[in-house]
């Protein structure tokens, strides 16, 4: 395993891969870039070619190859292992490539149904009616061509004779569940026939099924029919849209949750483009993780008819438990509290500004809950309020923040008039501890604090010229370094130099730290004198490495002069003449300094 990954580090260059997501301008022999894994205006993410590292001075964080990959397109360790290895041209030995070959070959008929669903759409004379369902849906050409929606013809059997003359089998048609068995007889027939095409992708965007959505209100079958579960598509596991607004949602650190693939278009259309959508289900535990991989922060948009049905609740109560911060956005009402549009998608495509207006007010989840379950009458009837508030405790109960609990005990406590003391012990019964603990495991983990003293600059320029080593430790002594890092990064220069004596190869300095200190404390290091200093030219490198010492010594001297100062006055206020004398005597050595 170790083996295979630092083959595929040897075979995909770090900047290029990062080059197919940020624009990277030089910084001396680095990158940098404006960090896609948050906000920032100044660029402080920086790769080094020559090392295949990154490191983000803004959010401390930072890695080689599979990290960025990992971070950048959500993956799991597994996953990005075996597209990168893909992209290599490494084979990982533990792959049955049968199985591979199997999947391969799945994958590219999904692909090809898909396209051919695409084409019909955009051709077939039999599209006519579903051309024109698309322009009364909005659904213009960029969005078809974007999730290359299509169209399935009438006949029976089209699709299926498509695939076999492309030398598909029917087996391979059926197991991906494009078609469908005959009750009687022999034969299989097209399982999607005279209706739109929505192409479902996993996040990696490769096709893995398909739903198909009826033309005519009058039809008598289900609006929606879909592909069945499938070695390729587990429904459960499936977020609709999330290859196409995974780096949106990251980006805004926000994902609107809608039930349908209509809303979903509707959104995208409207430029709401961090948006996906759980397809009219509860969602299940992985989906949520899946998410997440993205961003905690959900923002549920439900129809009007299904907001507070079970489902939804189900989803929400889980995502809390995966220690999401939930809320709720709301359809705008009237003046009599009905809805006036029955989904979001009716709503941003008619008033777009009251959409903009309902997510920018969206409220938290359980805030939206008091709302929902404080009736008048729970206010009043005993009964009443004790079901509201058994609710409302399993709903706080949720939380993971013991703050947010009590601000929303403290609520409910005044709302209905009851003790906050009894309200407490009531939520201690209820079970089911949420995990914001994993949550924070989850994800990539943060590194040391980003380093900026002037103590960590110095290192960092050592790392970069160790020559510069002989200079600096003229004037310094390790008890004047400021941070523990920098202090044993200091002791291992002064034994690599003693070592060496002639530290010429930078090379071999940064190896020999790894041994010793883990990766992700040096790699800042590295980066951080280009990205406090900027481009160096060699001739400034000894200036400002004797700079940056004499202002460390000078700091170090002013501290430690300060501290005996104020002993003194301690020894001198209790008469301890010994302590006074022992602080006077290192007051006059370091002061001769
Ligand atoms: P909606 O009825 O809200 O669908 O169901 P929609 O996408 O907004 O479509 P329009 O606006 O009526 O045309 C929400 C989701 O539930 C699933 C689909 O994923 C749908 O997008 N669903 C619904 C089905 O799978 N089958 C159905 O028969 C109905
Ligand atoms: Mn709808």
């Amino acid at each position: 395993m170790a083996d295979h990954v630092e083959e595929i580090k040897s075979r995909i260059d770090l900047a290029d891969l990062v080059r197919e997501y940020l624009s990277l301008t030089n910084s001396g022999s680095n990158l940098k870039a404006r960090c896609p894994f948050h906000q920032e205006k100044s660029a402080s993410f920086m790769v080094s070619p020559a090392k295949q590292i990154w490191h983000c001075f803004g959010c401390s964080t930072g890695g080689d190859l599979f990290s960025f990959f990992m971070k950048i397109e959500g993956l799991e360790f597994g996953e990005a292992l075996r597209i990168l290895a893909d992209r290599a041209g490494v084979v990982l030995e533990r792959h049955d490539p049968r199985i591979q070959g199997e999947k391969n070959r799945l994958t590219a008929l999904l692909d090809l149904a898909s396209q051919y669903y695409h084409q019909a759409l955009l051709r077939a004379p039999q599209a006519e009616t579903a051309r024109a369902y698309c322009a009364q849906r909005h659904l213009d050409g960029a969005l078809i061509d974007t999730f290359r929606i299509g169209y399935a013809l009438p006949e029976y059997e089209a699709l299926n004779n498509f695939l076999l003359s492309r030398k598909f089998t029917m087996a391979e048609i059926l197991a991906v569940g494009l078609a469908i068995k005959k009750d009687r007889g022999y034969g299989c027939y097209d399982r999607f026939r005279d209706r739109l095409i929505i192409p479902i992708t996993n996040v990696h965007g490769s096709v893995i099924g398909f739903a198909g959505r009826v033309l005519t209100a009058d039809d008598q079958g289900a609006k929606y029919i879909n592909s069945p579960q499938t070695s390729l598509y587990d429904k459960g596991r499936t977020v609709f849209g999330l290859d196409r607004t995974k780096q949106e949602i990251r980006k805004r650190d926000a994902v609107i949750l809608v039930e349908g693939y209509m809303d979903f278009f509707a959104l995208y259309r409207a430029g709401d483009i961090h948006v996906a959508a759980t397809s009219g289900t509860a969602l299940t535990v992985d989906q949520i993780r899946l998410l997440k991989r993205f961003t905690q922060n959900f923002l549920f948009a439900f129809d009007a008819d299904t907001a507070g049905g079970q489902a939804t609740m189900r989803g929400i109560e889980l995502a809390l438990k995966e220690g999401c911060n939930v809320r709720v956005i709301q359809l705008p009402k009237d003046e009599n509290g009905v809805p006036i549009y029955k989904d979001p998608d009716e709503c941003v495509t008619h008033e777009s500004a009251a959409w903009k207006s309902v997510v920018e007010q969206a409220t938290s989840f359980v805030e939206y809950s008091f709302g929902r379950v404080i009736t008048p009458v729970a206010q009043t009837d005993g009964f009443e309020k004790k079901k509201a508030t058994r609710r409302l405790l399993e709903i706080i109960g949720l939380l993971p923040d013991r703050i947010e609990q009590d601000h929303w005990i403290r609520k409910l406590a005044a709302t209905l008039s009851l003790s906050e003391a009894i309200l407490w012990e009531e939520l201690s019964k209820t079970k089911d501890r949420p995990g914001r603990i994993e949550a924070s495991r989850q994800g990539v983990t943060p590194m040391v604090p980003t380093p900026h003293t002037s103590s960590d600059i110095l290192m960092s320029l050592l790392l970069h010229r160790p020559q510069q080593f002989e200079q600096v430790s003229g004037r310094l002594e390790e008890v004047m370094l400021a941070g523990d890092h920098a202090r044993s990064l200091y002791r291992m220069f002064s034994s690599f130099y003693t070592e060496h004596k002639n530290p010429d190869v930078v090379e071999d300095f940064f190896e020999s730290t790894k041994k010793i200190l883990p990766a992700d404390r040096v790699q800042p290091y590295f980066f951080l004198a280009e990205s406090s200093l900027g481009a160096l030219s060699e001739l400034d490198v000894p200036t400002v490495a004797k700079s940056l010492t004499e202002k460390i010594r000078q700091e170090y001297i002013k501290e430690r002069l300060d501290l005996l100062r104020h002993r003194m006055n301690q020894a001198e206020k209790q008469n301890d003449t010994t302590a006074l004398q022992e602080a006077m005597r290192e007051f006059q050595i370091i002061q001769s300094l």
